[in-house]
């Protein structure tokens, strides 16, 4: 009987494979099984507009046919974008642990889920889905037998690893909201996202290893907890089994776990309720907890797995994202794992133990898809081809990047030296907001040409827009604004936790009806898009989002300083840099380097060692306009030495300071 069973899978994997090589190149650049035979559809061109037009017979037929449902839904969608209001799949009812684990688990035991390439060079973990199911149940135990339930917060501060990744799906099994914070952050930043969410629960590990170094991430969750009363306990596992310090609060993960039991029955819960809530910042005051549910974001992110890197059963796809960022939980886990695909899990850096990490990595575990950030392509490049040839790498398929302009030059080397020309390399633009990918060149037309340095084409179901000055959706091609959606989708995020009204304010109050991104974007006489940079105060650093604010905020508290801007310049290597001004108060006994080397502190304390200025320029006055609001622009002109581009400073309170400020400026550089 098992024989039959294998055989007979075989059978459908390799009839499956056969079709889609076959069908690939018929309508589109991926195979879509549910629309391949559908009689208004006989091109790729006829399946996006059909996927704009019948919003609800597109994504409703992708649930039910990609999702396992313990209940069906009853309606597809009810969004209003004017109002910032958007439900999927209301009256279902579904687990994301039991789509993306226990599914996999029953019809495929023994295929690898999770490679756990471990920082150590050269060493992995291979965990089948079996495997991941077991430990996911143990977990989700270990966790009800603390009290922990369905709406329950838990912040997930952990290493990337197959415990971080067993504690998100022990979450989502039991319909806790997981709140996963990056690693690298410091105590306060952690502290501050405990207390936003109000979590009950922390899980945490002794230490991380990165690039050789440890990290020790118990000490700062034990800082952070002493400022978030809410806290009642502290799960740690043992990532590196040190003496580390220790609290009332600590629960050992491993010593719950090994008494808990492997069977456990997941939560029914609505395709509504939260998934996770994930910190992003935005241009004002406090990260924002972008929340999402669960049908709509499983979908999305599932599909756009599939689809954009045309994964096929049996690849090995490798996303090198942290699972503290959106990316590492829509392509590190939730949209591979539902999709019963193999995903690697990379704890380490590009440059450890040197360049050619990554690509000796792609050669040992024989990776298809490969899924990076421009910044890392940057780094890499100027280090000699050689780390990247000395590597097989012929299992390549699929090339992608993601969270900031993918340059001409990093784009050729990806395309070029990485893929061998052979690979599609697919930049792809989207948001933690928007929970999956929404602008990339594939899929596409069998064939469609790839074109360097932009995402191009709104992915199925998306319809960017761009929208003016005025506030009105600019027809026709070769215009530039801000980069809207105007199409709801099932991956969009839901809400910011506890704030509904900032979340409406923020994303759909620009233009009546569409969903504002923050980003700016030409779109080209080819009706292809480019991303041009974010239009509000916030500033990317190496992929990775940073207010100005949140950064002024932390410089600010220092005891001599009168007030701070903060601006992003352009940066060879990490796309945007930081650069601070700073005004000081009368009579400081300290000298200008102590108080910048002060700022540097305050703001790795505060935020996250990423988050330090590249510079920090001690000033007597900031450029101000009459009614006293600094200006900004004029700042980022000196930042980017452009001061030949300063514009009209008659406006100004004090247009001398500006002359002072340039010659300030020259005389750091
Ligand atoms: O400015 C855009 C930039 O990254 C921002 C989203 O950051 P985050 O929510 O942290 O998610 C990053 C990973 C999805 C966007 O508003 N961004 C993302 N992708 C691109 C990009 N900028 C240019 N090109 C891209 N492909």
């Amino acid at each position: 009987m098992a024989l039959i069973r294998i055989i007979t899978k075989f059978a459908k994997e390799h009839r499956v494979l056969r079709t889609v090589q076959r069908r690939a190149s018929n309508i589109c650049s991926t195979f879509i099984p549910e629309f391949e035979n559908h009689p208004e559809i006989s091109s790729y061109d006829d399946l996006y507009a059909f996927s704009l037009k019948n919003t609800d017979e597109f994504w409703g037929t992708l649930a039910k046919s990609r999702l396992s449902w313990q209940k069906p839904f009853e309606t597809v969608s009810d969004c209003n974008l004017s109002e910032g209001q958007a439900r999927w799949f209301d009256g279902g009812q579904l687990n994301a642990a039991v789509n993306c684990v226990e599914r996999h688990a029953q019809e495929n035991p023994d295929r690898i889920a999770l490679i756990w390439e471990k920082d150590e060079p050269g060493t992995q973990v291979n965990i089948t889905y079996k495997e991941l199911h077991e430990q996911t149940c143990k977990m989700a135990n270990t966790l009800e037998s603390h009290g922990i339930k369905k709406g329950d917060r838990v912040v997930i501060y952990m290493p990337v690893s197959p415990m971080a990744i067993e504690a998100m799906m022990a979450c989502a099994r039991i319909g806790a909201v997981h709140s996963v914070v990056f690693a690298g952050f410091s105590a306060e930043a952690l502290a501050s996202r405990i207390v936003d969410a109000n979590a009950e629960t922390v899980i945490t590990a002794d230490e991380g290893v990165r690039g050789g170094k440890l990290i020790s991430l118990k000490k700062t969750v034990d800082e952070a907890v002493k400022n978030s009363h809410c806290v009642k306990r502290v799960f740690v596992y043992k990532r590196t089994g040190n003496e580390v310090s220790k609290s009332s609060l600590d629960i050992c993960l491993e010593e719950q776990m090994s008494k808990a039991s492997p069977v456990h029955k997941a939560a029914i819960l609505d395709s509504e309720d939260l998934l996770f809530i994930l910190y992003t910042s935005g241009s004002t005051g406090k990260p924002k907890g972008i929340a999402h549910s669960i049908g709509g974001y499983l979908l999305y992110a599932s599909f756009t797995q599939q689809t954009v890197f045309n994964y096929q059963p049996g690849d090995i796809f490798g996303c090198v994202a942290d699972i503290g960022w959106i990316t590492g939980h829509s392509y590190v886990v939730y949209g591979p794992l539902c999709n019963g695909a193999t995903t690697v899990i990379f704890e380490s850096v590009p440059t450890y133990p040197d360049p050619g990490r990554y690509w000796e990595m792609v050669e040992r575990l024989k990776i298809n898809q490969f899924y990076g950030s421009p910044t890392a392509l940057r780094l890499l490049l100027r280090y000699d081809d050689s780390f990247v040839t000395k590597y097989d790498r012929s299992s390549l398929k699929t090339l992608g990047c993601v969270g900031e302009p993918l340059n001409h030059e990093a784009w050729s080397w990806f395309h070029t030296v990485v893929g061998e020309k052979r690979c599609d390399v697919v930049d792809t633009w989207w948001q933690t907001e928007t929970g999956g990918i929404s602008i990339t060149p594939r899929p596409s037309a069998p064939g469609a040409h790839i074109e360097g340095g932009m995402p191009m084409r709104p992915f199925l179901g998306q319809q960017p827009c761009i929208v003016g000055n005025d506030g009105k959706i600019q027809s026709g091609n070769d215009v530039e604004g801000a980069l809207c959606l105007a199409t709801p989708w099932p991956g969009m995020a839901r809400t910011i936790y506890g704030d509904s009204k900032r979340f409406v304010e923020t994303y759909f109050r620009l233009s009546d009806g569409v969903y504002f991104s923050g980003d700016g974007a030409h779109r080209h006489s080819n009706g292809y898009y480019q991303i041009t940079g974010r239009m509000d105060d916030v500033i990317n650093v190496s992929g990775h989002r940073l207010g100005t604010a949140e950064i002024e905020d932390a410089m600010d508290e220092h005891k001599d300083v009168s007030e701070t801007a903060v601006v992003g310049f352009p940066h060879e290597l990490k796309g945007e840099g930081i650069y601070a001004f700073v005004s000081l108060k009368e009579s400081i006994k300290e000298t200008p380097e102590e108080i910048i080397d002060d700022l540097k502190k305050v703001v790795k304390t505060k935020i996250a060692s990423y988050a330090v200025p590249d510079f920090i320029l001690i000033t007597s006055a900031l450029p101000k306009t009459r009614s006293g609001k600094i200006m900004r622009r004029i700042l980022r002109k000196i930042a980017a030495n452009k001061e030949d581009e300063l514009g009209d400073i008659s406006t100004l309170a004090d247009p001398e300071s500006v002359s002072q400020l340039v010659e300030s400026h020259k005389n750091m550089m």
